[in-house]
């Protein structure tokens, strides 16, 4: 039988954050050795937010190394940048054409964006999820880890698929979430009914590539509640809940059993041992990226090994698409 396709994409906007790790990434290394998967470097989707020529090129270099160093295997999966494969862009025009303009304004991630840019809401933001579907059918995948954030933009998806098959006949598969229930939707350290997220600022997420030193300091100061008990209660302690949602997955243990190991104990002893947790959870991957980081060479021909492997499929799904829309003559 031949073996299901998983896409996914992250942006090349800097650190990789606990969120990402845990809503996202963690799926993609899990997922590697079962499925075919494509993952991308979704550099068409940072430039909907001001970011220079200079910093994308090189994050999109680091965000790679990242990826690498976290354990994703070039042998097993195919790992490209997204504007290497230009039906992407082509495939969105042809995807616009079945998407209402009204299900677009409705996204919450657009509304929470055009709220954050007020002045200049470029139409970039507005036509997001279209680029992010014609990720996924291009490639014709089925499963797709995200975290929840993504969600919306998914069943939007599959609206898009939906109608692109009723008006020109059966092409794509709808796809499906793969989610981690904890890991889904991590919150900020420093407002944490909020998702983490690096647009929010410094203080509000945690580099997972981060200093030792800096991870030690972020936590120390991430936002507790008053009281002094290690309890999981996400309506009145949601910043001790994210954190023991934290502690439980670095560490493998039901969120129950950490709050045993903590009885009589207070926050600032609690913080300081998941500080550590995370310190070694995350120090093997640390240790690879220091040493892979300034190979750019090394990566670029990793990126063009994947684009190499990514055009093929591409190029054959838009033939086919191209043929049903009627664009052959
Ligand atoms: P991005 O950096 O926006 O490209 O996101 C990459 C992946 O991380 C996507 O699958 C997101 O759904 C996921 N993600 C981002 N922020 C969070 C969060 N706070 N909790 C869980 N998953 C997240
Ligand atoms: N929009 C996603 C995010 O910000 C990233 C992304 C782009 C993606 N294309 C995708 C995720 C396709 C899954 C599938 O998190």
């Amino acid at each position: 039988m031949e073996k299901k396709i998983v896409f996914s994409g992250i942006q090349p906007t800097g650190e990789i954050h606990l969120g990402n790790y845990f809503g996202s990434l963690k799926q993609w290394l899990d997922l590697q050795d079962k499925y075919f998967c494509f993952f991308s470097i979704v550099n068409l989707h940072a430039l909907t937010e001001p970011i220079s020529p200079s910093s994308l090129e090189e994050n999109t270099l680091k965000t790679t190394s990242y990826l690498l160093s976290l354990g994703l295997n070039p042998k097993k999966v195919v790992l490209f940048v997204q504007s290497d494969i230009p039906y992407h862009t082509e495939l969105t025009w042809l995807l616009s054409v079945v998407t209402p303009v009204g299900d677009l304004l409705r996204m919450t991630q657009f509304k929470d964006k055009a709220k954050q840019f007020k002045e200049t809401v470029n139409a970039g933001l507005l036509n997001y999820p279209i680029l992010m579907a014609s990720d996924i059918l291009l490639y014709k995948a089925e499963y797709i880890p995200v975290g929840k954030d993504q969600l919306q933009h998914l069943e939007l998806t599959r609206e898009i698929a939906r109608r692109f098959n009723r008006r020109f006949g059966q092409t794509f598969p709808l796809p499906k979430a793969v989610l981690e229930e904890r890991g889904a939707k991590i919150m900020s350290l420093a407002e944490p009914k909020k998702k983490m997220s690096k647009s929010l600022g410094e203080e509000h997420y945690l580099g997972i590539f981060e200093e030792p030193e800096k991870i030690r300091e972020k936590i120390a100061k991430a936002v507790t509640d008053s009281g002094k008990e290690i309890k999981y209660d996400q309506e009145k302690k949601p910043g001790i809940a994210n954190l023991l949602r934290i502690y439980s997955l670095v560490e493998g243990k039901e969120i129950k059993e950490i709050e045993k190991e903590f009885q009589g104990k207070g926050y600032a002893e609690f913080k300081k041992i998941l500080a550590e947790k995370i310190i070694d959870y995350f120090s093997q991957s640390r240790e690879k990226f220091l040493a892979m980081k300034d190979k750019k060479e090394e990566i670029r021909e990793i990126l063009k090994e994947g684009r190499r492997k990514a055009e093929e499929i591409a190029q054959k799904n838009i033939e086919e698409i191209r043929q049903k829309v009627g664009l052959k003559y």
